[in-house]
């Protein structure tokens, strides 16, 4: 079982996330390729098992570099494949995607385009929440996405 965890980020705090998602399915047996999106120059669904994404939140929705990379996710290599979606967002975003009804963050939009290619989803996606543009994140997140990911590793096996 192999996977790559693909990030983008401007202050370091999706970054975060997505090291803590790599070191924790590793301490739980998975071998893990860990990228900044701006450094993966090419990517191959036939190295890969499984796939897990993330980006800051902006605007309600992934980053163009996240969004550009997408298009390379290609849906012959990819379907059936499992995969997880995360993002950085503020506290103040999720209460009002819960009071619009309505989805503003970069994780649900990553997951929308991952089931359109047919990959499977065995868990909700995971929202981390910083404080502002720059964060920190808020106390207890690095603890929650270890929770997460011991979670993802559990299904994936
Ligand atoms: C241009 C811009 C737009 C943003 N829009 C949103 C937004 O719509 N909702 C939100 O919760 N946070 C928004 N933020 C805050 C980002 O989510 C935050 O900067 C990001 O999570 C930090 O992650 P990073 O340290 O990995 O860059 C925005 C930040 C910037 C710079």
């Amino acid at each position: 079982m192999k996977g790559i965890v693909v990030y983008d980020t401007s202050y370091g705090n999706t970054k975060k996330i997505a090291e803590t998602i790599a070191e924790t399915l590793k301490e739980s047996g998975i071998e893990v390729d860990l990228f900044d999106v701006k450094d993966v120059k090419k990517l191959s669904g036939k190295d890969y098992d499984f796939l897990v994404l993330g980006s800051p939140t902006k605007f309600g929705t992934m980053s163009l570099t996240m969004k550009f990379f997408l298009g390379k996710v290609k849906s012959e290599e990819w379907m059936n494949k499992p995969f997880a979606a995360f993002d950085t967002e503020n506290p103040e975003n999720v209460e009002q995607a819960r009071l619009q009804k309505k989805e503003w963050s970069a994780a649900e939009k990553i997951a929308e385009k991952l089931r359109e290619r047919k990959m499977n989803q065995p868990l909700p996606v995971l929202k981390a929440l910083v404080l502002g543009q720059k964060g920190p994140l808020v106390d207890g997140e690095v603890e929650r996405t270890e929770d997460y990911a011991r979670q993802l590793a559990a299904k994936l096996k």
